[in-house]
């Protein structure tokens, strides 16, 4: 996707401090977006392959995504403070993800991107940013 001139310098200002942080409404927000987020992947019938990797009860997945989307923000460590450190390609490496999972996940963060009462700009600036984890965590074709 080519960005505008407008977008880049936009998007440039996104990345100073907390500002994603802020602008998705704190932690409320980030709570917000993860639960919306299983919500879809409970939904959507195109996305049941990748629930199925899940616990059951998605509470703590939930929880967990929650979190960590406040520290990937740029905001504060809620997860490391109650998990502990985390590498995203180690926490999934026992995960079968291949290119179909990637997009269901990525398919799912779009619907809930969607529902969030966010600028557009900020909205697309987060698609962007997820696809480098959602690629990066693919462990196999
Ligand atoms: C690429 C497709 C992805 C798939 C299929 C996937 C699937 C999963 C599954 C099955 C779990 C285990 C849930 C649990 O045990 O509670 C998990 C955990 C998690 N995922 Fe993903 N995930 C993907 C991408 C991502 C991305 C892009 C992020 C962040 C930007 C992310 C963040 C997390 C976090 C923070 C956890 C908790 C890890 C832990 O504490 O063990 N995931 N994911």
């Amino acid at each position: 996707m080519e960005l505008s001139d407008e977008q880049k310098e936009l998007f440039a200002s996104y990345r100073v401090g907390d500002t994603q942080y802020q602008l998705a409404g704190g932690e409320e927000g980030c709570f917000k977006l993860a639960n919306d987020f299983y919500d879809q992947m409970e939904t959507l019938e195109e996305t049941q392959h990748i629930l199925s990797l899940h616990p059951n009860n998605l509470e703590e997945s939930r929880d967990k995504l929650a979190r960590f989307l406040c520290f990937y923000l740029n905001g504060p460590h809620l997860y490391q403070e109650k998990y502990g450190n985390i590498q995203l390609g180690a926490a999934h490496a026992h995960i079968p993800i291949g290119s179909a999972e990637r997009d269901a996940w990525l398919f799912c963060m779009a619907r809930a991107l969607d529902a969030q009462p966010w600028d557009q700009n900020f909205k697309e600036f987060l698609f962007i940013r997820f696809q480098t984890p959602a690629h990066r965590i693919q462990n196999r074709p």
